[in-house]
């Protein structure tokens, strides 16, 4: 590739949270550039949001629908969207840009339901673009380092898996200080999907748990709470599960867990060995013995693997930390070298490329599925559908 891959974006206006996560990410190492966008659903803000981004006015649109029409005729047309709207958009928005064959980076959770998500996999399969899914935890060094521990077999057989996404920014809500810290789309079943709590945090618990154990949920049984007066979607749930091959877990997440902050943690327990990795101390990987004192893997190392070092996926020296920008980036840098190499009709390589798929996608809204289906049938435990 001899030059920036250019990036469209839909979503991400002035005032939204996640777009200006995704532009950042983007930008990290230079081989992107944002060159369209569709920024709000609003015409107006669309383009005082591609003003802010000094972006050349006729490529920023007031509709997704006309974006992906009129990018699809340009000789310069960009290379792939980056879909930032909130969650029941991602479905059409997707399949609009695919059938105009553009590839995509799409936010979590995959689609508003499970059907649309079985869907959107057909037209991607369809399509033959790229679709990357920004389950952005699983870009970390530390956690690429766990799942190579993991699939070393250092760990031994996995008997047990532990994940949990405590948040306590809404705790307020609860006694009705006003505050209505999820008083947006979030409590929106409509915008929303089905679930709140697991749609937006708990399906990263999930995702990181495929990632790092490779282990798909068997069976699952599910209790979620609306611990908010008035909320019809959860803000807490808590979940045992049954993973195929005989692991059992724990997997809760919740935005009601006073004084947390963004706490994902995650701990994977076999027979030789077991891991942690805390997301809010990201550069390192606890391994712990139970005869033997504790290793701890620090990011930036000549000791830490290819998989997690390599392909440019630490940027800086050890001591100088990375966080959640960096692991962001890692997902684009690896969308970015699969679209780069269709466009130069490289082949893929042989090992694949490290980003969360449709696949992923489809997984993750089977989560959500299963533990609103348990939970509503007073806790029964419930096959988890085949991905
Ligand atoms: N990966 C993560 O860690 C992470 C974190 C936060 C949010 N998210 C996901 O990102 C998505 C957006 O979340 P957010 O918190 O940024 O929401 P947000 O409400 O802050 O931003 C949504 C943006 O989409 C724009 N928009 C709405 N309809 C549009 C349309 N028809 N055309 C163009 N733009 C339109 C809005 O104007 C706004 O700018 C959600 O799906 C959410 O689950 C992921």
């Amino acid at each position: 590739m001899n030059r920036k891959l250019r990036m469209g974006m839909v979503g991400g206006g002035r005032g939204a949270f996640i777009g200006n996560v995704h532009r950042m990410a983007a930008n990290l190492d230079g081989k992107i550039e944002l060159v369209a966008g569709c920024f709000s659903s609003d015409p107006e803000k669309s383009k005082l949001s591609g003003e802010d981004l000094f972006l050349s006015p006729d490529r920023v649109y007031a509709s997704y629908e006309e974006m992906a029409e009129k990018e699809a005729q340009r000789e310069d047309k960009i290379d792939f969207v980056s879909i930032v709207v909130q969650n029941h958009l991602h479905f059409p928005v997707a399949k609009a840009f695919l059938e105009a064959g553009f590839n995509v980076i799409c936010d979590k959770p995959l689609t508003h339901d499970y059907e649309q998500a079985l869907e959107l996999r057909e037209i991607v399969r369809k399509s033959g673009r790229v679709f990357a899914l920004t389950h952005n935890y699983t870009g970390y060094p530390m956690v690429k380092e766990a799942r190579r521990l993991v699939r070393d077999g250092e760990l031994g057989r996995i008997l047990k898996i532990v994940a949990e996404y405590p948040q306590g920014y809404a705790v307020g809500d609860v006694e009705g200080d006003g505050q209505g810290k999820i008083n947006n789309w979030r409590s929106d079943p409509k915008i929303a999907g089905i679930s709140n709590c697991m749609g937006d945090i708990g399906t990263h618990a999930h995702n990181l748990i495929r990632y790092i154990t490779g282990l798909e949920i068997d069976e699952i049984c599910s209790e979620l709470t609306a611990f908010i007066p008035g909320r019809v979607l959860d803000d807490d749930g808590n979940n045992l599960v049954r993973f195929t091959g005989g692991a059992k877990g724990i997997i809760h997440a919740s935005q009601i867990s006073n004084g947390d902050e963004n706490a994902l943690n995650i701990r994977v327990y076999g027979t030789k060995a077991s891991l942690e990795w805390h997301q809010e101390d990201p550069n390192e990987l606890i391994v712990k013995y139970a005869n033997a004192p504790r290793k701890i893997y620090r990011r930036g190392n000549d000791y830490i693997s290819e998989a997690a070092s390599g392909h440019g996926y630490t940027r800086t020296p050890f001591a100088h930390p990375e966080g959640f920008i960096e692991a962001f980036a890692n997902i684009y840098l690896a969308a970015a070298r699969a679209i780069a190499d269709q466009i130069d009709g490289n082949p893929a390589p042989a090992e694949g490329y490290d980003f969360p798929t449709v696949d992923d996608g489809v997984a993750g809204v089977a989560f959500i599925k299963s533990t609103v289906e348990s939970s509503a049938s007073s806790q029964k435990w419930l096959k988890f559908p085949a991905i």
